[in-house]
């Protein structure tokens, strides 16, 4: 198939596009390396167009590229930065998307998968989130991520585009950018132990989240792909275990092998925040027949693999884990 993947430099688009490409298809990346999560990335075998997603000239263009498939994921991609800069929230993630939306039903193509959060939930994701759990964002991102929903509901209804949509939870693992201290929690966390300084926790240690390999989460997305049960559905992709950010910092400086007594500082919360995400996921399970296959502690352990064999630098570009794999 020939495939666009917006935001295919970011860190999880740009392991994305690695198993679309050894899964043998052809795919085109729109980026436009604002990449906030991921250190950027852009796989050669990719055809790599540098736009921005609300530049309404790249819609010309992408047709030049008779299109199957659409995975979205280009996105402001944190919670705390939306408050730095609400009107990019707004343009990328409503903007955008609607756009892309757009030009998928104009020019029919069969597949449109968007990368959605656990954040259009907000706090009413504290108990046993399933998918109709009602949308309560608590932050800009949540709300301008959500509005993207609506948008290629409204659009793709009825149309012979046929959407699926994922509400991510925490994802994570080697390609994160360890030097962005705004997005990520394992990737902050882990950025502490790489520099050996005090993790420095904004927000209580009883906290909670679901925490999700970045292999689990691409499997996910690629198996939705010619998968008709997932089409014009939403679901939550998610690990589905709930860990306690105290428990979850104990494995990370057990893995990396540190004191036990490593030093945590707990500080204040950031906006926007939420106290607990935790997802059910039996419509995942029941429709993709999938179980997530990493569990915390390997997770945690691969990702202090990559880690350990990082420099000590401020700019991470070139040490991407694919760039080894060529
Ligand atoms: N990483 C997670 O745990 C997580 C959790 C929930 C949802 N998500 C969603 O998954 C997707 C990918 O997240 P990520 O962690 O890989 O983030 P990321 O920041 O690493 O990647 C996003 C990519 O989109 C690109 N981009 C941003 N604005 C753009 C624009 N206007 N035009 C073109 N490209 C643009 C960036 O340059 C970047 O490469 C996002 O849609 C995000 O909302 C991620």
């Amino acid at each position: 198939m020939n495939i666009l993947v917006t935001g295919g430099a970011g860190f999880i688009g740009a392991f994305l596009t690695d198993r679309l490409l050894k899964e043998g298809h052809s795919v085109v990346i729109v980026d436009n390396l604002n990449t906030i999560g991921g250190i950027p990335y852009i796989n050669p075998k990719a055809k790599f167009l540098n736009q921005d997603i609300c530049d309404e000239s790249l819609y010309s263009e992408l047709n030049n590229y008779k299109l199957d498939a659409i995975y979205h994921l280009a996105a402001q991609s944190g919670g705390e930065p939306s408050y730095d800069n609400p009107k990019y929230d707004l343009l990328t993630n409503s903007l955008g998307t609607y756009l892309l939306a757009k030009f998928a039903k104009e020019n029919n193509i069969p597949r449109f998968i968007y990368t959605s959060t656990v954040a259009i939930y907000g706090s009413n994701a504290e108990g046993d989130t399933k998918e109709d759990t009602i949308a309560a964002p608590d932050s800009i991102y949540g709300v301008s991520k959500l509005s993207g929903e609506y948008f290629i509901k409204q659009l793709l209804k009825g149309s012979k585009t046929s959407y699926s949509m994922f509400r991510v939870f925490n994802s994570y693992g080697p390609g994160e950018d360890l030097n962005y201290l705004k997005k990520g929690m394992v990737s902050i966390y882990a950025s502490f132990i790489w520099r050996n300084e005090p993790i420095h926790v904004k927000g209580s240690l009883d906290r909670y989240r679901d925490f999700t390999y970045i292999e689990d989460t691409v499997d996910v997305l690629y198996l939705s792909l010619e998968n008709s049960n997932t089409y014009n559905q939403i679901y939550n992709l998610s690990s589905g275990i709930k860990t306690i950010i105290r428990d979850l910092l104990s494995t990370m400086v057990q893995v990396s092998n540190q004191d036990k007594d490593y030093p945590i500082k707990e500080g204040y919360g950031t906006l926007g925040d939420s106290f607990g995400f935790h997802a059910n996921i039996d419509k995942l399970r029941k429709d993709l027949n999938w179980e997530p296959k990493v569990q915390i502690k390997e997770g945690l352990e691969k990702y202090f693999q990559w880690i350990d064999s990082l420099p000590l630098t401020n700019d991470l570009k070139g040490l991407h884990p694919l760039d080894n794999k060529k």
